[in-house]
């Protein structure tokens, strides 16, 4: 079963024929990863990290940073070798055979599809923010999280009925609407098409990064020693499970791997594209997370045993509401709502203001973030289907849009269900192990390739291939081992439903299992997107 390997020369035939004309340089593909990587992690789960590891979520953001970076590296190597669709899927078919291809293509719906829920969640909390500052209006409890529902469903299964869950019941909700309807207007602009959608990305990659200057620029004048003491008050083992929580903030670089195909010199530009989005989001990361810490402190909340919290959990809900919400780790806007506070301390409205900026920003520009995730996972779902491994109903094209339709709806339905329904930091989590498994399968498939296949050319190559690929595959493997328990139990269970659907259904359908290697004329791809111009009216596709 390792041994179905998708030839691949096979797919970089597939890849000739799409050629598409290399126009990106350096500068551009950086834009292109800064936009895909800035989303909820760091405007959102900011406050998260902060309940898992105090003002230590500084060294979370470096170590998974450094993880992100080592993998990023290996990701060019594949993406510039194998410059076709469907990223990690395609490269572990080619080098470890179909099984795991599967698997990871498997665990790549937790990559992009569930990221997608979690960015419209993360979305929701700042909407809901902006409805309540600009317009006044409340939305019902009952309609901007699933809150109540969850602990209902917790007691149904025979959980303490504890004061947690009865905070929750009677102050929960029982869906996260704003979430929901987010992301069926994305799945409805990606049916109509993606060009549209892209053009308007580009603009709002902007929109983020002058949001977080801003946040910047106004939180660190403020900035008090005494808010980082203790540092880390739950340990290096809170500082771990923040990193594999804050991961998901890094997540999204591989869209500049994607690009490889279109890139000018890829020797030289992928690694200074990939290298230079995760640096420059990396600096961002950390100058915004002093600011939080520093400004309004970041210290977790306790337990009566002096435990950490959970973030997301019904318990921290009711430790939250016992405080009137006021601390960063309860907020659901984190850095919205960390420049209003410092407003109210020093007396400033124009603090306030821009805090609400800061909102807007992200209101504005993350479900550019929910596109991506979700153009992504259609993309994988696509070339999965053409392989014969799910149904080939899947790839239809739309006749008037030239999108794939079907598997479009069917992810959208699916990502607003799960927006709908949990919360951002459960679903970043649960992302987060499908996208370090695939990271991982990655890294090793490069050190296999380079043993297996010297000589084959490689446009840009890992440098210290043998020292970078085993720490990027080792650093993936102590985040995931980092998550919660229960997010590594869904992982496992998902992967367990994996290979039923592959024993059951794939396998025997499998075009490389029934010897259809052939390479279709319009096999390469979804008709490939048109890179954005960029703003200041920079047009890469010229
Ligand atoms: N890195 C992306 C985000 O933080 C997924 O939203």
């Amino acid at each position: 079963m390792f041994g179905r390997v998708k030839s691949l020369d096979a797919i970089l035939a597939t890849a000739e024929k799409k050629s598409l004309h290399r126009s990106l340089g350096a500068f551009q593909l950086t834009m292109l990863g800064v936009g895909a990587i800035i989303g909820t992690g760091i405007f959102v789960l900011t406050a998260e990290a902060a309940q898992k590891a105090g003002p230590g979520m500084m060294i979370s953001f470096i170590i998974a940073g450094f993880v992100c970076a080592v993998a990023a590296l290996c990701y060019a190597e594949m993406a510039s070798m194998v410059p076709v669709s469907g990223s990690a899927y395609t490269y572990s078919y080619a080098v470890m055979g179909e099984l795991l291809a599967w698997m990871v293509g498997w665990a790549l719906v937790l990559e992009y599809a569930v990221a997608a829920g979690a960015v419209a969640v993360g979305w929701s909390g700042y909407f809901v923010g902006l409805l309540r500052e600009y317009l006044g209006i409340t939305l019902p409890t009952a309609l901007v999280n699933a809150d109540a529902l969850i602990a209902s469903i917790k007691l149904a299964f025979g959980a303490t009925n504890s004061e947690a869950i009865q905070t929750a019941i009677a102050t929960g909700g029982y869906v996260n609407l704003p979430a929901f309807i987010i992301s069926l207007l994305v799945t409805w602009l990606l049916v109509i098409g993606t060009k549209e959608s892209a053009y308007v990305n580009a603009i709002l990659v902007m929109v983020k990064i002058t949001a977080l200057t801003l946040f910047v620029v106004l939180a660190l004048p403020v900035m008090k020693s005494e808010n980082f003491e203790p540092f880390a008050p739950l340990g290096f083992g809170g500082i771990s499970a923040a990193a594999a929580s804050i991961f998901f903030a890094y997540v999204g670089f591989d869209a500049v791997s994607t690009a490889a195909e279109e890139t000018k010199n890829p020797q030289r530009n992928m690694p200074i594209g990939l290298i230079g989005s995760l640096a420059i989001c990396t600096v961002f990361y950390l100058l915004v997370a002093s600011g939080v810490i520093g400004s309004v402190g970041a210290q977790p909340l306790f337990d009566a045993a002096g435990n950490g919290l959970a973030p997301g959990s019904t318990e921290l809900a009711a430790a939250c509401a016992t405080k009137g919400g006021q601390a960063v780790v309860c907020s659901k806007e984190a850095l919205a709502w960390t420049l209003r506070e410092i407003g109210g301390q020093q007396g400033s409205s124009w603090i306030q203001q821009a805090g609400n900026l800061v909102g807007l920003a992200a209101g504005l520009a993350l479900p550019s973030v929910i596109l991506m995730m979700m153009f992504g996972q259609t993309r994988i779902f696509f070339v999965m289907s053409r392989d014969g491994l799910l149904p080939e109903k899947l790839s239809k094209v739309h006749p008037k849009y030239h999108t794939p339709h079907v598997v479009t709806v069917i992810t959208g339905i699916f990502v607003a269900i799960f927006a709908a329904l949990f919360p951002v930091g459960a679903l970043a989590d649960i992302s987060n192990s499908g996208t370090l498994f695939a990271f991982a399968m990655v890294a090793i498939a490069v050190l296999i390739l380079r043993r297996r296949d010297p000589n084959r050319v490689r446009p840009f190559r890992t440098p210290a291939v043998w020292l970078v690929s085993p720490l990027a595959a080792v650093g993936c493997v102590y985040l995931f081992w980092s998550l919660s328990g229960y997010t590594k139990l869904l992982f496992v269970g998902w992967a367990v439903i994996g290979l039923l659907v592959y024993f059951g259904y794939s396998r025997s359908r499998s075009h490389v299992g029934r010897g259809l290697v052939e390479v279709h004329e319009e096999d390469a791809d979804i008709p490939p997107q048109p890179v954005p111009p960029l703003p200041g009216g920079i047009d890469i596709n010229d």
